[in-house]
């Protein structure tokens, strides 16, 4: 695989497709035996999460429903602390188990509120699961049960990340480079 540059950065390969179905497959499994007879809702975080998410709903072969929330928080390569936009979901959730799906978790300050506004709501139970997690930048108590992969504190794009716009579309995922 080649670097690619998307505006002013360089980006090397970092997790290959092969890898990445592997975790998503292995989350898929914990998932599956963890939610059995519950029938959950799963709450996708748009945009970044809709390839994981994608992937992960067809490896499930659980009963489930699905619903979107669109959050942001990242301006090109940093979390800027502030929650941005966001569309609330339609299904009540009171009474429902919800598991949020994520891309990656960095600060943790996007799932930290969400989980918030999640509660207020008095589901049955909230559980969190991220593709990756940076956790030498994460600095919440919140729990996430499911953890696809550890990654370093580094930047990455692809599989639905993106950087300022660009990259959600490569297949794989790659990491900026220091040059
Ligand atoms: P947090 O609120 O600091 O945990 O950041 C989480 C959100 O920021 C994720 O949903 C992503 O949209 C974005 N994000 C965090 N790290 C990266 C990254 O390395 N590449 C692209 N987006 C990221």
């Amino acid at each position: 695989m080649k670097d690619v540059q998307l505006h002013n950065l360089t980006f090397e390969p970092f997790i290959s497709e092969a890898e990445i179905e592997k975790v998503v497959m292995a989350l898929s499994v914990k998932i599956d035996k963890d939610y059995k007879d519950r029938n959950p809702i799963l709450l996708i975080v748009l945009n970044g999460a809709f390839i994981f998410a994608a992937d992960l709903v067809r490896q499930l072969s659980i009963p489930l429903r699905l619903d979107f929330v669109k959050v942001s928080s990242y301006s090109g390569t940093e979390s800027t602390g502030k929650l941005g936009e966001h569309f609330l979901w339609n299904m009540p959730l009171e009474g429902q188990d919800v598991l949020i799906i994520e891309d990656i978790v960095d600060t943790g300050h996007t799932l930290h509120h969400l989980n918030h506004k999640i509660k207020s709501q008095n589901p049955a139970s909230v559980e969190i699961a991220c593709l990756l997690i940076k956790p030498i930048a994460y600095k919440y108590p919140d729990v996430i049960k499911y953890q696809g992969m550890e990654i370093p504190n580094e930047f990455v794009v692809g599989y639905g990340l993106d950087y300022n716009g660009i990259g959600r579309d490569l297949g794989s995922i790659y990491k900026k480079k220091d040059i």
